[in-house]
């Protein structure tokens, strides 16, 4: 079954634990930090992901949406990400290379992504060394956008090339989630929905992320 990641980014901050604690059925928790740099907005960043990982037992997946990823992702992995996800379109590929087998080395997973711009191509070097592979299907920096469904040929081709491989590699899209297309998405292939102001403003939030699995 299809795993669903709420994104905190769409929570109340100021009451945040209630917020984890109302998405607690989902399987992972999405966790988007922004520079202001690599996108153009600033979100929240290692203080309050230490603080949440004291909070709580969820998988963290931690969306890194910065400039040079490689100079941060230990810090990442040291406060509490499980799953540490960057862009390829961040740096050069021997620092891509550099930053995944860091977060290796920390015991943590790691994820690549890839902006609507950006080719899978891009991706295919990296992917028998990923955990997750993350097909943006919005352009990264604000919750709450329109679901990009001209993504999808890129999910489908993720999808053939990590079965082809055999490789265990979880296949995530984050942008414009919502019931109809989750749908969308699970048919091209995605292992993972990322979902942030569709789960939270659902008065139930529990029922949604069931709805959202299907
Ligand atoms: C966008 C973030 C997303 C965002 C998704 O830059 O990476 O994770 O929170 O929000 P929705 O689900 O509202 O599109
Ligand atoms: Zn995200």
């Amino acid at each position: 079954m299809v795993k669903i990641a709420p994104s905190i980014l769409s929570a109340d901050f100021s009451r945040l634990g209630e917020d984890i604690l109302s998405v607690s059925s989902a399987d992972y928790l999405h966790f988007d930090v922004m520079d202001g740099i690599f996108v153009p907005n600033i979100s929240i960043g290692i203080p309050v992901l230490a603080s949440v990982r004291k909070f709580t037992d969820m998988t963290l997946d931690v969306h890194l949406m910065i400039t040079r990823p490689v100079r941060y992702v230990r810090m990442f992995a040291e406060n509490g990400a499980d799953i540490v996800v960057f862009h390829v379109e961040a740096d050069e590929p021997d620092q891509i290379a550099q930053a995944i087998s860091e977060v290796k080395a920390c015991g943590k997973k790691a994820g690549l992504s890839v902006k609507p711009g950006t080719p899978v191509r891009e991706l295919l070097p990296y992917l028998n060394d990923l955990d997750l592979a993350l097909v943006m299907t919005v352009e990264p920096g604000f919750g709450g956008q329109k679901f990009m469904a001209d993504m999808m040929p890129k999910v489908e081709m993720l999808r053939r090339e990590i079965d082809c491989r055999g490789l265990s590699c979880e296949l995530e899209v984050d942008g414009g989630v919502n019931p109809e297309t989750a749908r969308v998405c699970i048919e091209a292939g995605a292992d993972v929905l990322v979902a942030g102001s569709d789960v939270f403003k659902a008065a139930d939030r529990a029922a949604r992320i069931a709805q959202l699995r299907g």
